[in-house]
């Protein structure tokens, strides 16, 4: 579950650092989630097209290497876009995807029910940063995880091994996982992504001063923040702030937050690897780097691994 406390408790904690911060898990209340669906539909945000263009060409591929009827698990599922070519290809008698968005997890499980009538659909409203029980039909085979989108990039690396080791248990030896990975490139290609021209990205970004406001009874003023972001070379990292416009103070939860002119709040990390490097990550937390899959513009990776 994902508590009003909690997100309070966050906010004010990550208001209160010399750098200011808050976790880009709530990015995704139901606003949240339809930008983002629409930063995916954007010319310039390159990563679910090439996701997508590599999982319709591999997918026989990676279908056999998954090697399973039994019960796919799906972190940060969203709309289950691309899991509609694993499910069509696997035949899982289970689906279980695992979101920290209602909305999203409940209208995409209302389309998937429509059109795989046969299959078991189990949603899981939850953070996947936190211990989280699964609940997982018994006796159906060989499990496979899907961790697509890149999402794994939003944790740092050490909450990513941390998340991969949590994932290797869950699986047991000789289970199959298949993570999307977004590959380091031009530095302009990457900022074009996350500054496109229709100001979706920015409107994304805005929105958790917006939900704080709703749900915690901030005052913040939008109009007072501006949307940054940047590739961090020396960490392989895209950078998502949101810059204040002049000297301010903003109320939440009965705490005040004074803000300079020109100071920002961190609100995303978005790591990039290299295909070496994120295979060394995996190696760290357990696996055993099985198979990789590119798209024809080698953007993005859709890394095939095996708990050891
Ligand atoms: N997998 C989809 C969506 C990626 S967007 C795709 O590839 O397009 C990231 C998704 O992860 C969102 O749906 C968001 O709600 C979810 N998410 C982010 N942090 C999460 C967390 N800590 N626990 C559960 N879900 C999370
Ligand atoms: C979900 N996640 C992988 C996206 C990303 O690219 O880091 C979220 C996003 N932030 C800005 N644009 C998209």
């Amino acid at each position: 579950m994902v508590s009003a406390d909690g997100f309070r408790r966050d906010v004010i904690a990550g208001l209160s650092l010399p750098q200011k911060a808050l976790p880009p898990k709530y990015f995704y209340d139901a606003r949240g989630s339809r930008l983002f669906e629409a930063i995916c539909r954007l010319k310039e945000y390159y990563p679910t097209r090439a996701e997508l263009a590599l999982t319709r060409r591999y997918i026989g591929g990676i279908a056999g290497f998954a090697r399973q009827h039994g019960t796919l698990i799906e972190y940060g599922s969203g709309e289950s876009m691309k899991s509609r070519l694993l499910i069509e290809a696997l035949c899982p008698s289970a689906y279980i995807p695992v979101d920290i968005s209602k909305d999203a997890l409940r209208a995409a499980a209302a389309k998937l029910r429509r059109r795989f009538a046969w299959l078991d659909i189990r949603p899981v409203y939850g953070d996947f940063s936190r211990p989280l029980k699964i609940p997982l039909p018994q006796g159906r085979g060989r499990r496979v995880v899907y961790f697509p989108g890149s999402t794994i990039g939003n944790l740092t690396p050490e909450e990513a091994r941390a998340f991969l080791r949590m994932t290797r248990r869950q699986l047991g030896p000789g289970g199959a996982m298949l993570v999307g990975v977004d590959l380091k490139k031009d530095a302009n290609v990457l900022h074009a992504a996350y500054n496109d021209a229709r100001g979706v990205t920015a409107a994304f970004n805005l929105n958790l001063l917006a939900r704080i406001n709703r749900e915690l009874g901030g005052d913040f003023k939008l109009r007072r923040f501006r949307h940054y972001a940047f590739y961090n070379a020396a960490l392989g990292r895209i950078e998502m702030h949101l810059v204040s416009l002049a000297p301010q103070r903003v109320n939440v939860g009965g705490h005040r937050f004074t803000f300079e002119a020109g100071e920002s709040i961190h609100t995303e990390n978005s790591y990039k690897y290299s295909v070496e490097g994120f295979r060394a990550l995996a190696r760290s937390a357990g696996f055993r780097a099985g198979e990789i899959w590119l798209d024809p513009k080698r953007l993005f990776a859709l890394h095939g691994l095996v708990a050891a």
